[in-house]
């Protein structure tokens, strides 16, 4: 998208990012109390789900293009009670982990940015153990329509913004089509922010 916005996206959107996400900040060991043993995270960001892992954590790999805030990851890193492998690639790709490999995948407030969710839901879906969860925290579109309705008018402004990201998609639709049953799914606004952003879809699914 030109120069000045690359520029952007990569010094000055991850800390906005941090800044966004702090009212989550709470929702963060609901949405991974499931996770155990060998984990998969998709998404990783800035590294802020790792203090927010249960005990039964064993070890984590994770997804995402975006090498943001080297240094403030390392340290988040070195100081989780398991190690961590990253991997800067797509999960919308094919990742380079085999069939039925992690016990657990987490995804919290990524499907809202990736190109294509519903081929990142499949690969984790391929790389998930038989019997294993995929725990997600998610904003996404509202069920009412006039909410519904300005997401899709202010999506675009978002997507800018926000590098990619979208107010406006159904997660639990998208969530099936990956191939997963949907077993448990919280609705709320997140307190304190608009609908537009707040409307949050937190739950976990297993292989259908
Ligand atoms: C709103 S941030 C959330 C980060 C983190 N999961 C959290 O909870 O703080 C969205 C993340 O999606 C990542 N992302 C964008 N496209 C992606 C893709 N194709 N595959 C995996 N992650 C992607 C971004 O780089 C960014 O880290």
């Amino acid at each position: 998208m030109g120069k000045l916005y690359d520029l952007y996206e990569q010094h000055v959107f991850p800390h906005a990012l941090e800044l966004a996400m702090r009212p989550m900040w709470n929702l963060r060991a609901s949405a991974l109390e499931l996770a155990h043993g060998d984990v998969l995270e998709i998404g990783f960001g800035t590294g802020l789900n790792l203090s927010h892992y249960p005990d039964g954590v064993e070890r984590l790999s994770t997804v995402d293009p975006m090498d943001a805030l080297p240094r403030t990851v390392q340290e988040r890193i070195d100081a989780a009670a398991f190690p961590v492998e990253i991997h800067h690639l797509p999960a919308d790709g094919v990742l380079p982990f085999d069939r039925d490999r992690f016990d657990s995948v987490t995804i919290t407030w990524t499907l809202c940015t990736i190109p294509d969710p519903v081929s990142a839901l499949r690969e984790a879906n391929r790389v998930l153990k038989p019997g294993g969860e995929l725990m997600f925290i998610e904003h996404g579109r509202s069920d009412d329509p006039n909410v519904a309705a300005w997401q899709d008018r202010f999506n675009p402004i978002q997507k800018f913004w926000a590098c990619g990201c979208n107010v406006n998609r159904k997660m639990d639709q998208i969530i099936e089509s990956g191939g997963f049953k949907i077993q448990k799914l919280d609705r709320f606004c997140v307190e304190g922010l608009p609908r537009l952003f707040g409307e949050t879809y937190r739950g976990y699914a297993t292989h259908r």
